[in-house]
């Protein structure tokens, strides 16, 4: 779908997120033709650089991660040529006058702010766009973390708020952007074959694993102010777990989706205290080996040996609401675990009766995986009869579909999508403001429930699948974690 004209400022753009993940989507979507000639793309950071020189900083994030076969092409010129810089701090005036009078200069363009800074910033700079005019019919783009608590994320959404209405902003969760996420929509809203069987009665439980092999690096600084639950759960975790539990919207419409995503947030059981130990599992990671060989434990990485950051969390969240009363979803996320798997896993009731014989082998429950990362595709797995001529033996088969092998495309990464969405005005995979405050809310007393319980994270072993007390939180109940849905 082609987008308008716009003038796109990443303010942070010298920074982590625009060089690995902006900059190359942005190229991505001009090499695909999806860019109007008249675009144009301002780099805002306090740097003071040249425009020629962020266009070698922009050129040097191209080839750090994009394939050089793709980087042969007249299109590099024309996209570097959309390029400029401006330096400017949030909280001193020069500068800001030249990136009005810039973007002024395009004043038919769709303005669009991206905010790729620390969230200590989003309120200065929202404040300096209004102060210059630029506010006017322009839409702000943010990025978690949206506070760190229920408190300072209701703050930082006012100071946005005063400059910006809601319509206009634009906050990111990356998860929303990834194909096979969308996918998920298709899935269960354009099959007559699924959502007749999307409740208690007929699916026993839900797996979300987001499970990733690397640690922490040179995030550390960063990450031991958050850990894996406000990293990963508060987000990321449970926009899926909206996506696979909310109702059927009227439509793709924003407001209609986000509607139903938060009924499913404020449906959540509240975990403290009370319930906090048999339902949630936190986790730390020391030294042990990935696929790479030898890897430093957390405290070696963070350079501290005092930190109690979770770097792994379980939990086991329920769904107060009708259509999945009963029905547990296993949440489990952390780093530096066996593998890099992010796959949802849809676990049918059994069958209510067998009517084979004990020499047919077990039935075994269907199961719908929807698998994000790596090998983005979705499993339906079903029993069939063991070919040959004996008597029926029962087997467990997947129906497979790779996307890579069936569709032969590239992958698109999720900011190449989500950023086109602002262009285009779609909100529909951005966060709207109460339903970042109602995840807060869910979060906020576990997160309180733990530090009372002053309890040290769980250690684990890297390159293991967490800590026992997480394979334990599920056990009790009778199932297991599925590693490979
Ligand atoms: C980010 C987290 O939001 O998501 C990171 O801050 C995490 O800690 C990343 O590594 C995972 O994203 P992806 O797309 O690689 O699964």
């Amino acid at each position: 779908i082609p987008v308008a004209p716009f003038t796109l400022t990443v303010f942070g753009a010298t920074g982590d997120l625009s060089r690995r993940k902006l900059i190359p989507a942005l190229f991505h979507r001009d090499l695909d033709g999806q860019i109007p000639d008249e675009a144009t793309i301002i780099g805002v950071s306090r740097r003071p650089l040249s425009d020629d020189e962020f266009r070698a900083f922009a050129r040097q994030a191209l080839n750090d991660h994009i394939p050089a076969a793709e980087l042969q092409g007249p299109e590099v010129d024309r996209f570097l040529g959309r390029l400029s810089y401006v330096a400017a701090d949030a909280g001193a005036e020069p500068g800001w006058s030249e990136l009005a009078s810039r973007v002024a200069a395009q004043a038919d363009h769709v303005p669009v702010y991206y905010l790729a800074t620390a969230p200590a910033l989003f309120g200065p700079i929202c404040e300096k766009l209004g102060k210059y005019g630029l506010a006017e019919n322009g839409r702000v783009v943010i990025e978690k973390p949206i506070g760190k608590d229920l408190k300072s994320a209701i703050a930082l959404n006012q100071q946005v708020g005063r400059i910006f209405p809601e319509d206009r902003v634009y906050r990111i969760d990356h998860y929303l952007g990834k194909e096979t996420v969308q996918n998920l929509m298709a899935l269960r809203f354009a099959n007559a074959l699924f959502e007749p069987l999307w409740n208690n009665a007929h699916i026993d439980h839900v797996q979300i694993t987001v499970a990733e092999a690397l640690g922490v690096e040179e995030r550390a600084g960063y990450y031991d102010t958050a850990g894996a639950m406000r990293d990963m759960v508060q987000n990321h975790m449970l926009q899926l777990l909206c996506l696979v539990a909310m109702e059927p919207p009227s439509s793709l419409d924003a407001d209609a989706v986000r509607d139903e995503k938060l009924k499913v947030l404020r449906a959540l059981k509240p975990i403290d205290d009370h319930n906090m130990a048999t339902v949630t599992v936190r986790g730390q990671y020391r030294a042990g080996a990935s696929a790479g060989g030898a890897v430093p434990g957390y405290l070696e990485e963070l350079g501290s040996s005092r930190s109690q950051t979770e770097t792994f969390v379980a939990v086991k969240a329920e769904v107060e609401n009708w259509r999945w009363a009963g029905v547990p979803f296993y949440l489990r996320t952390g780093k530096r675990l066996a593998s890099r798997v992010s796959e949802i896993v849809v676990n049918f009731r059994p069958v209510p009766h067998s009517v084979f014989d004990d020499t047919a082998g077990p039935i075994d429950p269907n199961r719908l995986v929807i698998r994000l990362q790596p090998d983005e595709g979705v499993k339906l797995w079903l029993m069939i009869k063991d070919p040959g001529p004996g008597g029926i033996r029962l087997t467990h088969v997947p129906l497979d579909m790779s996307f890579a092998k069936a569709f032969k495309v590239r992958n698109p990464d999720a900011y190449e999508r989500l950023i086109l969405d602002v262009v285009r005005g779609n909100q529909t995979l951005f966060m709207r403001r109460d339903e970042v405050e109602a995840a807060w809310r869910w979060v906020d007393p576990i997160l309180e429930a733990w530090r009372s319980a002053k309890e040290p994270p769980r250690p684990y072993t890297a390159g293991t699948w967490g800590p026992s007390a997480a394979i334990a939180l599920i056990e009790r109940d009778g199932r297991t974690w599925l590693e490979d849905g």
